[in-house]
């Protein structure tokens, strides 16, 4: 189910085969290739946090959870990588299509327009169930989508949202290429994290991609989830947590550059890494050397992190057994990947967590992985009436609990676990 990850994936480090290579940066850094990654965070053995099953289901089943830490370039990675075929075989992760997500995809849009103008042909990669190219083509562009995940890609189609059902490789890229020319804007929204082989995925966007191709990777910030100690982003699929300063030193030497970074408030704090060819004559934007210049995700940060982390899990799994023995109903809301990460590392049971409440119909009437608390739709919220209510899915807290008003009219409380957990 999952293989071993002892190799930077961007710069190469820890790779034996390499033990006597040395490589110069183009900023004369020297790096040695065969220094190990270094574990910084280990949440033990986890579930797959988008495991959601139905009664007749077959269970993945648990896989260790550890990041570890390039000492050359900084990035933070997982010490596993799960067979894709098995994180993604019947993938419940819809795009969301709330308010927040709508203004989101207003501002990409514009930040991209300003630096690709009145752009036309849109790749995007990892295109979910096609709302975001739906939201494009509202707005005149022409889009391509490309997903692994085919039960997603069967309703993107249905919807109008032209995309393949498959993975994007050195195949599909070229099949693109044959049959729809080379994009001017190419988008992986959370996409670049998740995926394994960097140095081929960059080889497959070099591919795919012609010298005025703006190419946009959006991924969480490694420095905004550091700072808000979001642990519970740590899961499976985040392969990587990425920074500029990674992305910058895998693309040396590669025919691609960083161009610009813009940051965004979306899934707790997000960076748009836009991409260019070398050959561009668009000059780069100062906001990379800017994020370079002000990143911090040391060893000693995620030291720190991991002591707060388990100092939360503590907090929060504490907090919910005391309502529980009092009698008090707790529900969470929102059957996040983020939920699945809380309820295990708290070790919570159906008996103190009644349910979790959801609008994601593929995850509806199934049962969290590990906990296997049941998943209701969002209705139950206001049915039931808890006590208490756990935001899991925290980044839309705001919209959540303005729509849930009758919930806190009626006396109910919300447990909000990030940045801090509070009590609403
Ligand atoms: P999200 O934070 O997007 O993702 P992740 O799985 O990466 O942690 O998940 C939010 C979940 O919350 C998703 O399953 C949909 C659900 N949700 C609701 O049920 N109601 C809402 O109003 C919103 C905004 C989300």
């Amino acid at each position: 189910m999952y293989k071993l990850h002892t190799t930077c994936r961007a710069c190469g480090t820890g790779n034996p085969v390499l033990k006597t290579l040395k490589q110069s940066t183009a900023a004369g850094t020297v790096y040695d290739l065969a220094a190990s990654l270094v574990p910084v965070f280990d949440l033990g053995p986890m579930p797959l946090a988008n495991d959601f099953c139905g009664p007749d289901d077959e269970r993945a089943g648990y896989a260790p959870l550890k990041v570890m830490l390039c000492p050359n370039c900084g990035l933070a990675q997982l010490s596993v990588v799960v067979s894709p075929q098995v994180l993604y075989r019947n993938y419940p992760y819809v795009t969301s299509n709330s308010a927040t997500m709508r203004k989101h995809f207003a501002d990409i849009r514009y930040d991209i327009g300003e630096e690709a103008g009145d752009f036309k042909g849109v790749l995007e990669i990892g295109s979910n169930d096609g709302t975001l190219m739906l939201f494009l083509q509202e707005h005149g562009a022409k889009c391509i989508g490309i997903d692994p995940a085919t039960n997603l890609t069967e309703i993107a189609n249905k919807r109008g949202a032209y995309s393949l059902g498959t993975m994007f490789d050195a195949y599909s890229a070229d099949l693109i290429v044959t049959t729809h020319g080379k994009p001017d804007v190419i988008i992986g929204r959370h996409v670049f994290a998740h995926v394994d082989n960097w140095k081929s995925f960059v080889r497959c966007l070099e591919l795919v991609s012609a010298a005025h191709t703006l190419i946009c990777l959006e991924v969480p910030y490694v420095i905004d989830q550091l700072d808000s100690v979001s642990w519970d982003q740590v899961y499976h699929e985040h392969l990587s947590y990425v920074s500029v300063r990674a992305v910058d030193s895998l693309l040396h030497g590669t025919a691609l550059r960083l161009h610009k970074v813009k940051h965004y408030g979306i899934h707790g704090g997000s960076i748009m890494l836009m991409l260019r060819h070398r050959e561009s004559e668009e000059p780069v934007n100062e906001s990379v050397a800017k994020f370079i210049e002000q990143e911090n995700a040391s060893a000693d940060r995620w030291a720190a992190f991991s002591i707060e982390a388990r100092r939360r899990i503590d907090q929060l799994a504490s907090f919910i057994r005391a309502r529980a023995t009092e009698g008090k109903m707790v529900v969470g809301y929102g059957a996040s990947a983020k939920s699945t990460q809380w309820l295990n590392a708290c070790k919570l049971h159906k008996s103190e967590v009644r349910f979790v409440c959801d609008n994601t119909p593929q995850k509806q009437y199934k049962t969290c992985p590990g906990s296997e608390i049941p998943v209701a739709d969002e209705g139950a919220l206001t049915r039931e009436l808890p006590d208490y209510a756990v935001c899991f899915a925290w980044n839309f807290a705001e919209e959540i609990i303005a729509k849930e008003k009758i919930f806190h009219d009626k006396g109910g409380k919300w447990v909000i676990p990030v940045p801090q957990i509070k009590v609403l």
